[in-house]
């Protein structure tokens, strides 16, 4: 399986209750090397960009809400099959439905506030990865 690049978000719910070392410590011991990182908090502008493909759900507006309430961490992860494996990892979006000892099901709370993101294809992690970092930082 060829080396992949997958961008990969913790979110609000999580760093608001400091689960980002809990968190951090996983992707880590499950093999991946984290290529950027940074922290902040996005603007309701920032999140509707990132979201756009989402634009017509009826959740847009809350999610995008929600992703600009506090900070979020923000990396860039690789492995082979990243983008398969951080969503395995990940679990299922609705944490009642994750499977047992992934992310959501451990630390997610509701659909909305299921404490990670990942990218979901090769193109959508090629644009993810440019919308927050630069050539320079992915080196
Ligand atoms: P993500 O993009 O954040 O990795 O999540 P995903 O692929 O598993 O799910 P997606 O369908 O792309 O939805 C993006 C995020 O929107 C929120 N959501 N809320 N209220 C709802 O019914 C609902 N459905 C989705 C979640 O935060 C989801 O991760
Ligand atoms: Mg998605």
């Amino acid at each position: 399986m060829a080396k992949e690049r997958t961008l990969a978000i913790i979110k609000p719910d999580a760093v608001s209750r400091g689960l980002q070392g809990e968190i951090l410590s996983r992707i880590h011991q499950a093999g991946f090397a984290i290529v950027a990182i940074e922290s902040h908090r996005l603007t309701k502008e920032e999140a509707e960009g990132f979201y756009a493909v989402h634009k017509e759900r009826p959740f847009f507006g809350e999610l995008t809400k929600f992703m600009s309430s506090g900070k979020v961490v923000i990396m860039a992860l690789e492995a082979d099959g990243a983008i398969a494996r951080w969503r395995d990892l990940m679990g299922a979006t609705d944490p009642a439905k994750a499977a047992p000892g992934t992310l959501r099901q451990l630390f997610g709370t509701s659909i909305q506030n299921n404490c990670t993101h990942g990218s979901d294809a090769p193109e959508t992690a090629a644009f993810e990865l440019g919308y927050f970092f630069s050539g320079r930082q992915l080196i």
